[in-house]
């Protein structure tokens, strides 16, 4: 039996796996599932954090609280070190981020009845792709969170790397595959050759661009105008008119920067654009989203839309009774591509550039594994088969072999 636990903390969902008697077993982390969402609920009233699908029935039933979710996404950024009161005590997000992982180890130790002190954590290859600093202090903000969870070895291993391991029976030997692993958070590409006893690694790219992000722009076109954005403020004495500030709709729709803006200070903001609108109506809602909360829900209703625009053939309506009765928005497919096609160019040059790196030619690409929830995107299968589109799929459990491939890493390690 390996000493190695692999835990996969992701944006959106985060698994645990070790290996025992040469198999792999999943920690079933939330209720009967693998994958346990990477959100948490501070409720106002208790001591203790809710993880998983319990923070988010905390959050539809509108416990009085604090929820959080994409806690990846803050790290190596200042926010990191940010102390606020949260259960009646000071805590930064070092302590939140330790606190789910030190859950993740807890609940792994309870069901394999042994300790695991030992971790193979998944990293995205760039956790940021546009500032080498944010990026190494991203991964060490993580190995101090896993130090504080109980962790005492901590071993990294990029996550398509990782996926690539959890794949190989799947592949024909000397066959040239590459990872997709389009998750909430990044995107991330391995190329790798299939070898007699397990992979060749050739080359690991990735960037900053996943599923949240796509809520965000689907957010902020479709949604957010409903709340102000993009509409006129009153300026000056003269009736001038200017475009209210974006700031605000821009934190709203950033899965990671909700719960930041429920303060007084952006309810009184919300205040003084109602008074100074043009439309006070429709900025109204903005002062209501602030008062009752419901960023988050918002947040979900864009991340359900895109679900949902994704297999339909036509124009999808995005429900916003929350916010007025009878109120709803129309998301039709060609708008939807505008707002997609920046990311379609962005994968297709990330995977071009990985087989670059990786010194293999396009056509040699005989194999494409899909990984991550958002790898089910259509716009993520056109920037595939702009690159690679002779290439088979080959057909994996997107969600969970990622950390597949580290409980099997930890094996190779004992
Ligand atoms: N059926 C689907 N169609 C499209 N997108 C989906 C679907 N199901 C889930 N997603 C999206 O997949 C993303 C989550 O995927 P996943 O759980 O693999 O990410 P993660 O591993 O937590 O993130 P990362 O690896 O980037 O840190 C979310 O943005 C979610 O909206
Ligand atoms: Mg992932």
């Amino acid at each position: 039996m390996s000493d190695w636990l692999g835990i996969d903390f992701g944006t959106s969902n985060s698994a645990a796996a070790y290996v025992e008697d040469g198999t792999v077993k999943r920690i079933r982390l939330d209720r009967e599932s693998d994958t346990v969402p990477t959100a948490v609920f501070f409720p106002l009233e208790e001591k203790s954090m809710a993880v998983g699908s319990v923070a988010n029935e905390a959050l539809i039933d509108r416990l009085e609280g604090r929820y959080m979710r994409s806690l990846k996404r803050v790290l190596g950024t200042p926010l990191m070190a940010e102390r606020r009161t949260i259960l009646d005590r000071k805590m930064d997000f070092y302590d939140i981020v330790a606190a789910f992982l030190k859950i993740i180890k807890q609940r792994s130790e309870e069901q394999a009845g042994r300790r695991f002190d030992k971790v193979v954590a998944g990293r995205p290859v760039l956790f940021d792709s546009r500032n080498a600093d944010i990026d190494a202090r991203a991964a060490s903000d993580l190995e101090r969170c896993y130090r504080m969870a109980g962790f005492d070895d901590i071993v990294f291993l990029p996550e398509p790397e990782a996926a690539a391991l959890s794949v190989t029976g799947a592949i024909d030997t000397d066959a040239l595959g590459v990872v997709v692993d389009i998750g909430g958070g990044t995107s991330d590409f391995t190329a790798f050759k299939k070898s007699g006893g397990g992979i060749d690694l050739a080359a690991s790219h990735g960037v900053q661009l996943g599923g949240t992000d796509f809520d965000r722009a689907l957010n902020l076109k479709f949604i957010m105008p409903c709340l102000g954005h993009g509409h006129s403020i009153r300026h000056g004495m003269g009736g001038e008119t200017i475009t209210a500030p974006n700031a605000i709709f821009q934190d709203l729709a950033t899965w990671e920067k909700i719960h930041m803006l429920y303060t007084g200070k952006t309810l009184t903001l919300a205040k003084g654009l109602v008074r100074d609108a043009v439309e006070p109506d429709i900025f109204q809602r903005l002062h209501h989203t602030i008062d009752w909360q419901l960023g988050h829900e918002i947040a979900f209703l864009a991340e359900r839309s895109k679900i949902a625009s994704n297999s339909a053939a036509g124009p999808v309506e995005i429900d916003l009774k929350l916010l007025e009765t009878g109120l709803s928005v129309g998301m039709n497919p060609a708008d939807i591509e505008t707002v997609f096609s920046g990311f379609t160019d962005t994968l297709s040059e990330t995977l071009d550039d990985t087989l670059t790196r990786a010194k293999v030619s396009r056509d040699a690409v005989s194999h494409v594994v899909p990984v991550g929830g958002a790898s089910l995107m259509r716009l993520v299968r056109s920037a595939t088969s702009r690159v690679v589109p002779a290439a088979s799929m080959v057909e994996t459990e997107i969600f969970t072999a990622v950390v597949d491939g580290l409980a099997m890493h930890g094996e190779a390690l004992a």
